[in-house]
């Protein structure tokens, strides 16, 4: 077995991988328009009721139509997840890890056509397609691994005449609910985390990227996944969505998404209803009001260009977006001018054009969500770039810098998800740490700074999971950086972490006398 490492990015300047995307490009564009069913129990079942997936840069252009479950169906793929768990967690560790390693290697194969789908489906630019697709075979080979290491139990101490065994097992039938932002990475790191830890599941993709989710589930099933494991039930969030939850059968739900949902699915989840004989784990990684902050004695180039990339890769639908900038006093200016100089060269358009460094946001009501949050930043700060929205033909907004915003204002505490970035005077470092912790969430977060006393007084009080040094506050690699946040960002369950898999896992302590 070879030692994890990640997978790397593709370079995009050699000619012969720029040929191979547009490739794989041209390939899935002949594949646009497809059926995906709904699978229970390793049986498609097509039904009236399907989700179009559109192209978000392209509103004209379908990428597929996915059938939507029922609650009918819902309650068939949970009988399905049921039935299949009594075999599948008797499945020995390595051979469900086998699985996946199986699964990495195809994926790896077609990496640039996961790519294209990503490209065309979740409208990310090629560099940032690439590196969801890298992340998502990153979550199968670590994952895989991390198994193997569990099953071999955590050693416990015995008494003279005792024989005592400390070990994990699954915990039974979850349901997986994922968000559009990493429509392939989350999506199946989610998925995978569970199945491979010997639990059967329910993927509910996100509604605007379900064909991705679908080729993800072809995927696993030529890997060799038995039927049963993972049944794929696009649908309603409302509808399924509420109902899995509810389910008295399901033993955990894997939640990554927006907050208001995330707390929707918590409280439901704590409600034991008739039938159900124990308490709902809950996974929940939900949003962030991640903070970029730079120090007066500092890189200010650096500062300028890792805010600007930090707040406008994949348009700011990153939860871990730095979509504040807190900056201190002395250097607030100069920043301020080199983000919004760096800002204007950033090209916006199809992001099928590699030329393009960002694409569209992901449809009609994220684009008015976050068109409404500029008209907020025109009212509480100054618009210094941007602020222009065009949906004519996609969903696309210029990335958009608002200076002096106070540090309670509207934009300064809540989640856009868009290409905005805020930035907000400090005094000193004492006033940069309070800013950098007053929102309810806790995500990500990054220091700019050479003053060493400072890095390390960040590294106790910047109260955030992902904590970066010199740096943006993006792009967490699985199994370097576990990713998770605190406060209303979640459970901050530390996805690519070394504890990730026994969040699906219960421990079992057996003791015999001898
Ligand atoms: P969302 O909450 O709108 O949707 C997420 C999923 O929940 C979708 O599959 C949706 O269909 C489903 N859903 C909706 N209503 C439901 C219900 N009542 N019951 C069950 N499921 C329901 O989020 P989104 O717009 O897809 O993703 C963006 C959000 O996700 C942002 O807030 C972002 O910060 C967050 N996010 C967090 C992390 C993290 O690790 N903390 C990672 C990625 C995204
Ligand atoms: N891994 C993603 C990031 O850190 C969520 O940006």
């Amino acid at each position: 077995m070879q030692p994890y490492t990640h997978e790397p990015f593709t370079n995009f300047t050699e000619e012969k991988n720029i040929k191979a995307f547009k490739d794989a490009l041209a390939y899935v564009q002949t594949q646009l328009g497809k059926h995906y069913p709904v699978i229970i129990d390793g049986e498609a079942v097509t039904t009236k009721e399907k989700i179009t997936s559109i192209n978000p840069a392209n509103k004209e252009e379908i990428i597929g139509s996915v059938s939507m479950a029922d609650q009918e169906l819902a309650e068939k793929a949970m009988q399905a997840a049921l039935t299949a768990f009594e075999s599948w967690k008797r499945w020995k560790p390595e051979h469900r890890a086998n699985i996946l390693f199986r699964a990495a290697a195809i994926m790896r194969r077609r990496k640039h056509e996961f790519s294209s789908y990503l490209v065309k489906e979740a409208g990310k630019p090629w560099k940032e397609a690439d590196a969801d697709t890298a992340e998502a075979i990153d979550f199968i080979e670590y994952y895989g691994r991390q198994m193997l290491k569990i099953k071999e139990g955590v050693p416990v101490n015995s008494r003279a005449g005792e024989f005592n065994q400390f070990h994990y097992i699954p915990l039974g039938v979850g349901v997986i609910i994922s968000p559009f932002n990493f429509p392939l990475a989350i999506m199946a790191g989610t998925t995978i985390a569970a199945i491979v830890s010997g639990n059967t599941v329910l993927l509910k993709p996100a509604n605007s990227t379900p064909v991705i989710a679908a080729k993800f589930v072809e995927l696993m099933t030529e890997a060799g996944l038995p039927k049963g494991v993972l049944n794929f039930v696009p649908g309603s969030g409302a509808q399924i969505g509420d109902y899995l939850v509810d389910h008295p059968k399901t033993r955990f739900v894997s939640f990554t998404g927006s907050r208001e949902v995330g707390c929707r699915i918590n409280e439901r989840a704590a409600k034991v209803n008739p039938g159900q004989i124990w308490i709902k784990r809950v996974i929940a990684e939900m949003g962030g009001k991640d903070t970029m902050v730079v120090d007066n004695n500092a890189d200010l180039d650096l500062a300028a260009s890792s805010i600007v990339y930090a707040a406008f890769g994949f348009s700011g639908q990153k939860c871990s977006a730095g979509s504040r900038a807190v900056i201190h006093q002395d250097v607030y200016d100069e920043v301020l001018e080199k983000a919004v100089a760096l800002t204007k060269t950033l090209t916006l358009g199809n992001p099928e054009d590699p030329e393009n460094y960002m694409g569209p946001v992901i449809d009609e009501k994220s684009f008015r969500k976050i068109m409404d949050y500029i008209e907020v930043g025109k009212k509480e700060g100054r618009l210094m770039t941007g602020g222009e929205g065009d949906d004519s033909n996609g969903y696309f907004i210029q990335p958009t810098i608002f200076a002096d915003l106070d540090e309670n204002s509207r934009l300064m505490q809540e989640e856009i998800f868009g290409p905005v970035v805020a930035f907000c005077k400090a005094r000193d470092f004492d006033h940069m740490m309070k800013i950098a912790n007053n929102t309810d969430y806790g995500l990500t977060g990054a220091l700019i700074s050479n003053n060493r006393e400072h890095i390390e007084r960040a590294r106790e009080e910047f109260h955030v999971g992902n904590l970066y040094f010199n740096r943006v506050c993006t792009g967490a690699i699985v199994g370097y950086q576990p990713f998770g946040g605190f406060n209303m960002s979640g459970t901050d369950s530390k996805a690519g972490g070394p504890d990730y898999l026994l969040l699906h896992m219960q421990a079992k302590t057996t003791s015999e006398t001898l």
